[in-house]
């Protein structure tokens, strides 16, 4: 049992609508809002392949859509046994609308691991550098 056990659930659940038809790759994500709201995503492939968005992203983006702007914690679930950290794009996305949160990476047979944005994303560009 732990805090993030819906978060990982809600993750979970959307990795269940992956559209990942090219890859077979299904990520799901769950960005935890400080309201409580849990915004889930997965990721949306496409047959350009460039334009295909992953999963945080997805989550991240309809949280913001829906006037959301705090965030405490996000999950990333897949089904590897090497667990998930976010791509470099989604690292640069999760920063700026998020800080430094706790990720969550876990797998759909239990397995959890949590690192801090800071540790994944040392020296970020953002906001503040303009
Ligand atoms: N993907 C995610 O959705 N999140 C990640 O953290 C890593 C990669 C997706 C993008 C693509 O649809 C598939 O996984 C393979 O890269």
């Amino acid at each position: 049992m732990s805090e993030y056990d819906a978060l990982i659930a809600a993750a979970k659940h959307s990795r269940e609508h992956a559209h990942a038809k090219f890859s077979n790759f299904k990520v799901g994500a769950a960005l935890r809002a400080v309201s409580g709201r849990i915004y889930g995503g997965c990721n949306v492939e496409n047959a350009t392949y460039g334009l295909t968005i992953c999963a945080e992203r997805v989550a991240i983006f309809k949280a913001i859509s829906e006037g959301e702007r705090k965030f405490d914690a996000i999950a990333v679930v897949t089904d590897t046994a090497m667990l998930t950290p976010p791509c470099g794009a989604c690292r640069q996305i999760i920063w700026e609308f998020c800080g430094d949160v706790p990720v969550v990476m876990a797998n759909v047979k239990g397995k959890v691991e949590t690192v801090r944005m800071s540790q994944l994303f040392p020296e970020p560009f953002d906001s503040s550098n303009l």
